[in-house]
C-alpha cells in the first residue's frame, strides 16, 4: 500500500454499518472509495450510503455500486472523509486542488465527524505554501481576478494546457492564488472571501476537521482536534 492508501485504510475503521457518509474528492479519497466499495461487495460492511462531493466521486462510487443519497434526505451525516492539500498545526486546511472545494465544503459542513486523510507531505507550518483555489462566477471573471490580486497574491485563472479555463461541476471558473509569504491570517482572508460577491467558494477549510490521519514513512499518526 502507498501512503495515501494507508491513510484511507485507517479511515475505513471509522465506518460502521448503516452510516451515511460524505465522500470527498481527490486521489486519496479515491482509495477510500475503492476500499469502501470492496467492503460493501464482500459484505464486510452493509447499508452504507454516501453523499458525493463531485461528479468524479459520483462516477467512482457508481462503478462500485455504492448507494448514493443527498443532504436533503440526510442533513446530518454520520461521517465525512476527504483529503487535503495543506494542513496546519491547528488542523486548518487548504483544499480544492482537485477542483471540488465548493461541494466539499457544502457536504462536510453537515457533519461533526470530518476525518481528513493525507500523506505527511501535506503538513505545513503555515497555510499558503501552494496556491489557494478560489471559485468565481464566469460573469465578470476578470473583475474578480483583479480583486483577488488586490489582496496581495498572484491570482491566475486556472486553465488546462491549451489555455482553456477549467469549469467546475457548478459551472464556474477557478482561480489559483499564490501568497508569496504564505497566508498570514487565514481567518481574516476567509471572511474577506466569504463576503465578496462573485466569489462562490474557496479552499480555506477552517475549524472543520475533527481528525487528521497522516500516513508517513514511520506509519500512521492520528491528530485529533482538541
Ligand atoms: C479536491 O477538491 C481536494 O480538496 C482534495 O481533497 C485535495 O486536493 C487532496 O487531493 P489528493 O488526495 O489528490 O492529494
Amino acid at each position: 500500500m502507498n501512503l495515501k492508501q494507508l491513510a484511507a485504510n485507517r479511515a475505513l475503521e471509522a465506518v460502521q454499518n448503516g452510516m451515511v457518509i460524505g465522500l470527498g474528492t481527490g486521489s486519496t479519497t479515491a482509495f477510500f472509495t475503492d476500499l469502501l466499495g470492496e467492503s460493501l461487495k464482500s459484505g464486510k460492511l452493509a447499508e452504507i450510503q454516501v453523499v458525493p462531493t463531485s461528479q468524479d466521486t459520483e462516477r467512482r462510487a457508481t462503478n462500485w455500486g455504492i448507494p448514493m443519497t443527498t443532504l436533503f434526505e440526510h442533513p446530518h451525516l454520520a461521517l465525512a472523509v476527504d483529503g487535503a492539500d495543506e494542513v496546519d498545526p491547528q488542523l486548518n486546511m487548504i483544499k480544492g486542488l482537485g477542483k471540488a472545494a465548493l461541494r466539499e465544503k457544502i457536504v462536510e459542513s453537515h457533519t461533526d465527524h470530518f476525518i481528513v486523510i493525507v500523506d505527511e507531505s501535506k503538513l505545513v507550518s503555515q497555510l499558503g505554501r501552494g496556491p489557494l483555489p478560489v471559485e468565481i462566477t464566469q460573469y465578470e471573471a476578470k473583475t474578480h481576478i483583479r480583486w483577488l490580486a488586490s489582496l496581495g497574491c498572484r491570482a491566475e485563472l486556472w486553465c488546462d494546457e491549451g489555455g482553456t479555463p477549467f469549469i467546475t461541476d457548478n459551472g464556474n471558473y477557478l482561480v489559483r492564488c499564490w501568497f508569496e509569504n504564505g497566508i498570514a491570517d487565514a481567518y481574516a482572508l476567509d471572511r474577506t472571501l466569504n463576503d465578496q460577491p462573485g466569489v462562490v467558494g474557496h479552499g480555506l477549510f477552517l475549524g472543520m476537521a475533527e481528525q487528521i490521519i497522516v500516513a508517513g514513512a514511520d506509519g500512521i499518526r492520528v491528530i485529533q482536534r482538541p
